[in-house]
């Protein structure tokens, strides 16, 4: 993916800086964060946020499904044996019920890959 976004950044011609070449065709963590409005009914995602509905997401990144201390996890989510980057959490928030199969987060999914690429770069910004 990223070749990809340096390619097409490269074909976009000299004249623009590689970084405003790169943003014109990658993820938006601004729309990314209105996309989090639909998770922070459940949870949050700054530094300090604390568990709700759902566990924190602060330090997500890196971090085992259902390792947040104090949460009550389905079984499932425990025994998951994900560890969340880009890509398990790209596929989990796409359709939580048929990724983690019997896990307890009532979300329906994220259906547009734009969706599921701008609320990872807020995730990762907001929760590096
Ligand atoms: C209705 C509440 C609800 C909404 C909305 C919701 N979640 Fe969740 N989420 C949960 C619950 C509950 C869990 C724990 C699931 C379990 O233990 O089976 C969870 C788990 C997760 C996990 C795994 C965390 C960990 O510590 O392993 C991630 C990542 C996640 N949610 C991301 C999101 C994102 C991103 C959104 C929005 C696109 C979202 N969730 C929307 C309730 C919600």
């Amino acid at each position: 993916m990223m070749v990809a976004k340096i390619w097409t950044g490269a074909l976009a011609g000299a004249a623009l800086t590689f970084g405003l070449s790169t943003a014109a065709h990658s993820a938006d963590a601004e729309k990314g964060e209105r996309i989090f409005q639909q998770c922070k009914a459940c949870h949050t995602a700054d530094k300090g946020g604390k568990n709700g509905v759902g566990p924190k997401l602060s330090g997500v990144f890196g971090r085992k499904a259902g390792a947040v201390e104090g949460f009550n996890y389905s079984e499932a989510m425990k025994n998951a044996g994900v560890v969340w980057d880009e890509a398990t959490l790209g596929e989990y928030i796409k359709d939580p019920k048929t990724r983690i199969p019997g896990n307890k987060m009532v979300f329906v999914g994220l259906k547009r890959q734009e969706q599921i690429d701008d609320v990872i770069a807020y995730l990762k910004k907001a929760s590096p």
